[in-house]
């Protein structure tokens, strides 16, 4: 088992409906958390609703190199942390042929190329027996058309988890992919470009976070689509 009391956690992406949904999760099983967002006014929001349990925010952009660079930063001044599970992330809908260049830049960005930056970066901090928590989805398991540039981006890190979980495990470093199926956050009404498709009623969030939460606690080391059925 894992030991969430007391662990310190990195949540990236803390801000948005699963991130925010984690955090709380986590409070509640007495983890100390560092914030990180994009919008410093949601952060303030989120840090005085979960109270003492925060140990710092950082609000920086991800889809530059140098914001991975200052959350991990951040994240070291409390002398390690315990683990961080990355839940920052944006999605675009349309065909290939709709697709801009600036679009496909910010889906690879903030879906896969900032959670390798920030692994990276944080590696010299992750304590023995840290687990790295990554939001993939369920579209890198069943890629979707109109979603294709999502759905490549989510295949991707879930590839990305798989090699580094092999590569941190002599290091008891554990790297657990996570592959909610749709879950009502609202992002699907604020992709980056196109129209969103008429997808149902997604999963709550709350129960997608405390599943979550459940498997970091339990040292699962996959959790695919199948997990939240
Ligand atoms: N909701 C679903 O149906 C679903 C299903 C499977 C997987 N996922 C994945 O789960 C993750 C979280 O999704 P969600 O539904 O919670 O989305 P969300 O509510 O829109 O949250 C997205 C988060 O990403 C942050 N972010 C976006 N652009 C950023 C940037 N340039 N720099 C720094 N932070 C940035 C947002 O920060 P601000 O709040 O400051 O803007 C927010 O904290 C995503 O990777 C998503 O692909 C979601």
């Amino acid at each position: 088992m894992t030991q969430l009391r007391d662990a310190h956690l990195l949540v990236v992406g803390a801000t948005g409906g699963l991130g925010s949904a984690i955090c709380r999760r986590l409070v509640d099983e007495g983890s100390r958390l560092t914030l990180a967002g994009r919008s410093e006014t949601k952060l303030a929001a989120l840090a005085s609703e979960l109270g003492e349990a925060v140990v710092a925010t950082i609000s920086a952009d991800l889809s530059n190199p140098a914001g991975p660079v200052a959350v991990a930063a951040a994240a070291a001044e409390d002398g390690g942390i315990d683990g961080v599970i990355y839940a920052a992330g944006v999605v675009a809908f349309g065909p290939l042929g709709e697709l801009d260049d600036d679009t496909f830049d910010e889906l690879l960005l903030l879906n896969f190329v900032a959670p390798v930056r920030l692994l990276r970066s944080l590696l010299p901090q992750l304590k023995p027996g840290a687990v790295v928590v990554h939001l993939s989805a369920v579209v890198a398991e069943k890629p979707m058309k109109g979603m294709a540039a999502y759905s490549a981006s989510k295949s991707a890190l879930t590839g990305f988890s798989a090699a580094m979980g092999a590569e941190l495990r002599r290091q008891k470093i554990r790297v657990l992919d996570v592959r909610p199926p749709h879950t009502q956050t609202g992002l699907h009404t604020r992709p980056i470009s196109g129209v969103p498709p008429q997808l149902g009623r997604g999963l709550d969030a709350d129960i997608v976070a405390g599943r979550i939460v459940e498997a970091i606690a339990a040292d699962e080391a996959d959790l695919p689509a199948s997990a939240f059925a």
